[in-house]
């Protein structure tokens, strides 16, 4: 049972020991697993917290023979996990969906925990410029991990790095940088759209990991439908000229019902 995560996608829980848990950030925990898992940069898990729920994950580290999550306590699933510690079990399937294409001359923008979903990503390019931001020095993660990398911080309140946003960064750098050939972004989808537009005005190439409300992961529901893309399936990364058709980018998303609401109305809804 146990060598299935790690030799092939498994569309079944596994139960799986939990190996270590790091305090990344406020509310931000990573939860480690001794075991070997194949996946690709940009790639999701599903996690089971039995009798709470099952929900997508991004793998935020991969080693040989170990991987990991990272989650930031928002709701009624991602508060239980807190309690979780060393030697408790999750269960795990996955991995899902598509990844990151991996080009050079890359600059990676990541807002909050969007960082772990883009972390694999930076761990195999050849030093990528990035910008980070969260909105104060509490919510920052992976400092340690990403002390030697090329990496330009931001904060809401100016408590670390720079006073602002990650997207004026982004422009500054971009309208003086030409050999910027792609960028990689994850994080609120505000910030993504502007990242998208900011993209589309100095024709750089942008690649985008996607967050919609999902359940099965396999393609089978329909709940994290954008347009007519299938995010689970088809995404979570979604290149520019994809985006570029996708008229519920940054603008709507589906809560639990189906029903589609404002980007606004997502966020403040809780399961
Ligand atoms: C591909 C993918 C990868 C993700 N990776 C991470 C990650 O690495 N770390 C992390 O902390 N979070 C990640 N998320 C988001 C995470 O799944 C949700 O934040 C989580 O499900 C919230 O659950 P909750 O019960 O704690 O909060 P809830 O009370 O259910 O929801 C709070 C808010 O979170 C959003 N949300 C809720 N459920 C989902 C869902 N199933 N999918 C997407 N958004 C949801 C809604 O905006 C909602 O308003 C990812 C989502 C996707 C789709
Ligand atoms: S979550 Fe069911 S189709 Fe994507």
């Amino acid at each position: 049972m146990d060598d299935c995560i790690g030799d092939c996608r498994t569309e079944i829980p596994v139960m799986l020991e939990v190996s270590n848990v790091i305090r990344e950030g406020k509310g931000q925990t990573s939860f480690f697993f001794r075991h070997k898992l194949e996946c690709k940069p940009g790639q999701f898990l599903m996690i089971w917290l039995p009798g709470v729920d099952e929900k997508p994950m991004a793998v935020s580290y991969s080693s040989k023979n170990e991987f990991a999550f990272t989650s930031q306590a928002i709701g009624k699933f991602t508060t239980a996990l807190e309690k979780i510690r060393k030697g408790d079990k999750l269960g795990i399937r996955g991995p899902y969906g598509n990844s990151f294409s991996r080009k050079e001359n890359a600059c990676v923008v990541a807002g909050g925990v969007g960082l772990s979903s883009v972390s694999t990503l930076i761990d195999a390019l050849k030093n990528p410029l990035i910008i980070y931001g969260a909105r104060t020095k509490e919510h920052l993660i992976y400092l340690k991990r990403y002390k030697n990398k090329n990496m330009l911080i931001t904060t809401d309140d100016g408590s670390f790095g720079r006073k602002g946003f990650t997207t004026d960064v982004l422009e500054e750098v971009l309208s003086k940088n030409k050999k910027i050939k792609i960028i990689y972004t994850c994080g609120p989808e505000i910030m993504m759209k502007k990242v998208f537009d900011i993209c589309n005005k100095y024709k750089v190439e942008l690649e985008a990991s996607l967050e919609r409300y999902m359940k099965c992961s396999f393609g089978i529901c329909g709940a994290c439908m954008i347009d007519d893309k299938i995010v689970c399936i088809d995404g979570p990364i979604f290149n520019s000229s994809q985006l570029n058709k996708l008229s519920e980018f940054g603008k709507y998303a589906r809560l639990k019902t189906g029903r589609k609401v404002t980007l606004n109305e997502y966020h403040s809804w809780k399961d």
